[in-house]
């Protein structure tokens, strides 16, 4: 692992091609328009150069106008930014991955990513409905497509040279395993809910000992009340080290060498999020002691988003 002592520049080899991931990385998850232009760019301002997109946040194009705008006024290369976005559930049939590849670029107004994510191991009843329902409200899933099925066709746009490295999103070590056998190119990153109360150590051991990139969402518990940002050992850190609980939340994360997504609203909270140093080792040793366990979004179980309204 290349190892920068500043956490806001730490970056994290990819295991196929040259890339690198900043281990800082900004989310946009994030339910109105107009917020998520202005909450990208003041991220892109505070400093961080990693932007987690997906089809299923509906705001591609927003993000797309947000990060074009910002490189042109900040003078920033498009070589200097990270960007990834994820494959719905409803676009694993190997037919629709490229177009919908090709779609998500398209809103995004690039010419390739730095990685592509199938967004969730569940195959969903294909369709422009992202969300489809029987009668009785239950998610109608495809049993016609396996995740070998579109993994082979995540592979093939790496073939083609328009994205640099591929992974999954929302998967447990077991259905992560056949994959990562099977795989031609094997997944460069795994992400995953993770914080100190969903530690995923054993995901994480597989994933260093394979050179997959562990990308945690939530690190500071989608900002959960009670969470990890109120939890006694975290804030008592925060107040000795002089930092905020949400910074000694993220330190953590970049120091137990994940890379994490954060998504802070505001550009004082961007600044915040990005600013973030070292904490001590007798600190980081009793963040990993913290006992709570406690899973915020229940995705990984069936595929349907849990940070994101029904309906939307
Ligand atoms: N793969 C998946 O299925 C999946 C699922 C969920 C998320 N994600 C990705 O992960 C990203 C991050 O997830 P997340 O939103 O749960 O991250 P998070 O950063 O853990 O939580 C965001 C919440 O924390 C609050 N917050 C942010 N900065 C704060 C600070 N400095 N102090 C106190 N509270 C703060 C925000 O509050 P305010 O809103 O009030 O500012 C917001 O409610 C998403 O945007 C998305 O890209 C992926």
């Amino acid at each position: 692992m290349t190892e920068y002592s500043d956490l806001r520049l730490r970056r994290l080899p990819l295991n196929h091609g040259s890339g690198q991931m900043p281990a800082l990385g900004f989310g946009t998850l994030i339910p109105d328009a107009a917020g998520t232009v202005t909450a990208t760019r003041d991220a892109l301002e505070a400093g961080f150069r990693h932007f987690d997109c997906a089809e299923r946040y509906r705001n591609e194009r927003e993000v797309g106008e947000a990060l074009q705008a910002g490189l042109a006024a900040g003078g920033i290369a498009r070589s200097d930014i990270f960007v990834t976005t994820k494959l719905w559930n409803t676009n694993h049939r190997p037919e629709r991955v490229a177009p919908a590849f090709e779609g998500s670029l398209d809103r995004l107004r690039l010419e390739y990513l730095d990685l592509y994510l199938i967004h969730t191991p569940f195959a969903f009843q294909p369709g422009e409905e992202q969300d489809p329902r029987d009668q009785s409200g239950g998610v109608i899933y495809d049993d016609g497509v396996t995740l070998l099925d579109t993994w082979r066709a995540m592979e093939n746009l790496v073939d083609l040279g328009r994205c640099r490295a591929i992974g999954l999103s929302d998967i447990n070590l077991n259905r992560l395993l056949p994959i990562y056998e099977a795989a031609r190119i094997k997944p460069a990153v795994v992400q995953v809910e993770a914080h100190p109360y969903l530690p995923e150590t054993e995901l994480l051991e597989f994933c260093k000992e394979k050179g997959i990139v562990l990308l945690a969402f939530a690190p500071l518990g989608h900002g959960a009340k009670p969470g990890p940002l109120e939890d006694p050992v975290v804030t008592a850190i925060a107040a000795r080290v002089g930092k905020t609980p949400a910074q000694v939340l993220l330190a953590w994360a970049v120091q137990r060498g994940t890379a994490l997504l954060t998504t802070p609203r505001t550009a004082a909270r961007a600044q915040e999020n990005f600013d973030i140093s070292a904490l001590p080792e007798d600190a980081f040793n009793e963040i990993n002691r913290i006992q709570t366990r406690q899973r915020l979004n229940e995705v990984v179980k069936t595929g349907v988003p849990g940070f994101i309204a029904r309906g939307k």
